[in-house]
């Protein structure tokens, strides 16, 4: 049951767009190759209540995955309880400075995925981030480039890709790129999964990811086949695999 926690020293990097999509391909998956696994389950702990607001325009019986809101860092104490999940998936608030919900999801957490948009001027804050809150913590964390516009090239996007792999930080290989039905899924409510044929690429970016962030945490005994381009709902493409449950 790892609680995966999503969280940034900076607002609107794409926290609440890859705890949703993650989730949602996260319970595919596992419906798939560990069906006696049990739900995925999303808490939002953001006052914002994004996350909320998303899952009710896709609609209680069209969600993947169980949804929770976790008012107080004693609520998301009781996470730790909830072994009838195999994934929890916490989405945060805005930012880390004085926030005592994101702290306390932090405090529950197994594994930390911190989004970063590919911009020269986002390094600084999330070095500061990395090395004051969670390196002490102790957990495993990756970094999670967002929202990056091929149409601008790759220049800046490798340039903080090379300044955080330069101070030994792991970041994922997964670039989610940016795309016009990923900005208008929740209201729309829309998830990965539930993309149309025209939008396998941006699907892609979010199965790619899951499939980074699921093979540190299942573990899946194979590598996870490469998925069929064009299939509506790609993990559906995923060939049998065997989950070395216990592990
Ligand atoms: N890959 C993407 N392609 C297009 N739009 C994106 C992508 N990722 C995020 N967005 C958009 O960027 C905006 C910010 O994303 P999101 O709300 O997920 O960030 P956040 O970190 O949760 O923000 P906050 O700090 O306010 O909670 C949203 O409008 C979202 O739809
Ligand atoms: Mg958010």
């Amino acid at each position: 049951m790892p609680i995966h926690v999503i969280t940034s020293q900076k607002g609107g990097v794409s926290k609440t767009t890859i705890t949703m999509n993650v989730a949602a391909v996260a319970a595919e998956i596992l419906e798939r190759v560990s069906p006696e696994a049990g739900p995925v389950l999303v808490v939002d702990c953001d006052p914002q209540r994004s996350a909320a607001w998303w899952a009710h325009y896709v609609g209680a019986d069209r969600l993947p995955f169980s949804f929770a809101e976790a008012n107080s860092p004693a609520e998301l104490e009781r996470l730790r309880s909830l072994t009838q999940f195999s994934e929890i998936f916490v989405d945060t608030p805005g930012s880390l400075d004085d926030n005592a919900r994101a702290q306390a999801a932090l405090n529950v957490a197994d594994h930390v995925i911190i989004p970063v948009l590919p911009e020269p001027l986002t390094v600084a804050p999330v070095v500061r981030m990395i090395e004051q809150i969670i390196k002490p913590l102790g957990l495993p964390y990756i970094t999670v480039f967002g929202r990056w516009d091929s149409r601008n090239g790759r220049r800046k996007l490798n340039e903080t890709r090379t300044a955080l792999l330069a101070r030994g930080f792991p970041v994922a290989a997964t670039v989610l790129r940016n795309f016009e039905i990923t900005t208008n899924a929740s209201i729309e409510g829309l998830l990965a999964t539930s993309y149309p044929r025209s939008s396998h690429e941006a699907q892609r970016d979010f199965v790619d990811l899951t499939r980074e962030i699921l093979r540190d945490y299942l573990p899946v005994a194979e590598a996870l086949p490469a998925e069929t381009p064009g299939t509506t709902i790609s993990v559906s493409a995923l060939g049998d695999m065997t989950v070395r449950a216990g592990e």
